[in-house]
């Protein structure tokens, strides 16, 4: 794939026109990184689709590059979004791409503070409310409706244009679909939106559909429990949604793919986010990690039947919730500049082989 990003390369397979001004940030073509421990402790193949690597650090991007250009296309001057945060992120990044006004509705005190600093320097207009994501995205469908603003949810169909791209490239590098997709759930688009791109790839490739596992967490975790959560708790604030919008999306990929979609808890996000980082390397945001905390919840019950090849997807970069990296005892102490108290400090370290 060229470096053009996501309309440019899938331009066949987008709703677009000779208007439709082909923005790009270089969106889309992550990597898909084979994962050593998780695939050794689990007998099966499992691969990461780090999304992380997007421009705004989230699978946002993919989507959010077509529904900006069809809002530019079709004249809107403003652009508005509730958000997480990474949706917030990423509508505001493209938003100034296009030459767009951007505003988006956030609930206060609940949003990473990586995801409001982009933001707040991409230029948006950023109205934190006294209410939860749920209200917020209420709250923009009025917007919406009374004046002339695009909006750049993930109930704007565009925006499940560009992220069902991201099956795509997974069919493409592996050569085929694999047996499971992990995927955390919130709102619900992105598996909407996965099963969308499985779908029209199998009927123009022939290629097999995988089953969907998508993963809530246990405070947030409507589709599980199969009524709506009115005040969703998690950690993983980006997945804290009580009444995800595409609902009858996530249950339509659920049941036509023979899939699952269950809970994990908070201790188990935060374990799976620590063993990316320290087993795999990857750092990645909390509700990103809840795709991996679901696979070791399965092993761990013995329920992952052995050489299946599974991708998980992490969507979000772990620079976005430093709070969250850093709440579990980071404690680092100044030394004197000097040689012998290093190697003294690094000591400490050699039952460990440091030195
Ligand atoms: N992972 C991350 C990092 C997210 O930011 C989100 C959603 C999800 C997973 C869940 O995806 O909503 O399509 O089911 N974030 C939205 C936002 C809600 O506003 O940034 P979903």
């Amino acid at each position: 794939m060229s470096a053009h990003g996501v309309l440019e390369h899938y331009q066949q397979y987008l709703p677009l026109t000779e208007k439709t001004p082909r923005l790009s940030l270089g969106e889309g073509n992550t990597p898909l990184v084979r994962s050593t421990a998780l695939s050794q402790e689990t007998a099966c193949e499992i691969y990461f689709k780090l999304e992380g690597c997007n421009p705004t650090g989230s699978f946002k991007d993919r989507g959010m590059v077509v529904a900006m250009a069809k809002a530019a296309e079709s004249g809107a001057r403003a652009v508005v979004c509730a958000s997480t945060g990474n949706t917030s992120a990423s509508a505001a990044a493209y938003a100034t791409r296009a030459g767009l006004t951007c505003a988006v509705l956030i609930p206060s005190g609940q949003i990473a503070r990586g995801k409001l600093a982009q933001a707040y320097v991409y230029g948006a207009k950023i109205l934190a409310i006294d209410g939860n994501f749920d209200r917020a995205l209420e709250l923009t469908r009025e917007l919406g409706e009374q004046f002339n603003l695009a909006i750049v949810n993930s109930i704007n169909p565009h925006r499940l244009e560009g992220q069902k791209t991201a099956a795509f490239e997974i069919v493409d590098e592996l050569g085929r679909a694999p047996d499971i997709l992990a995927l955390p759930v919130g709102n619900a688009g992105n598996i909407t939106a996965y099963w969308k791109g499985f779908i029209e790839y199998a009927n123009l490739k022939k290629s097999a559909r995988p089953k969907m596992w998508g993963f809530q967490a246990e405070g947030a975790a409507p589709l599980v429990s199969g009524k709506p959560v009115a005040e969703p708790h998690t950690v993983a604030t980006a997945i804290k949604i009580g009444n995800p919008a595409s609902w009858s999306g996530a249950v339509r990929a659920r049941d036509e793919s023979g899939g699952e979609i269950s809970a994990v808890s908070d201790d188990e996000i935060r374990a799976a986010h620590a063993y990316l980082a320290a087993r795999e390397g990857i750092f990645v945001e909390p509700a990103s990690a809840a795709s991996v905390a679901g696979i070791l919840k399965k092993q761990r019950a013995g329920k992952l039947e052995r050489g299946q090849t599974i991708v998980c997807v992490l969507t979000g970069n772990g620079l976005k919730d430093i709070d969250f990296a850093l709440a579990s005892g980071f404690r680092i102490e100044t030394l004197p500049a000097e040689t012998d108290t290093i190697v003294r400090a690094l000591e400490l370290f050699s039952e460990n082989k440091f030195l």
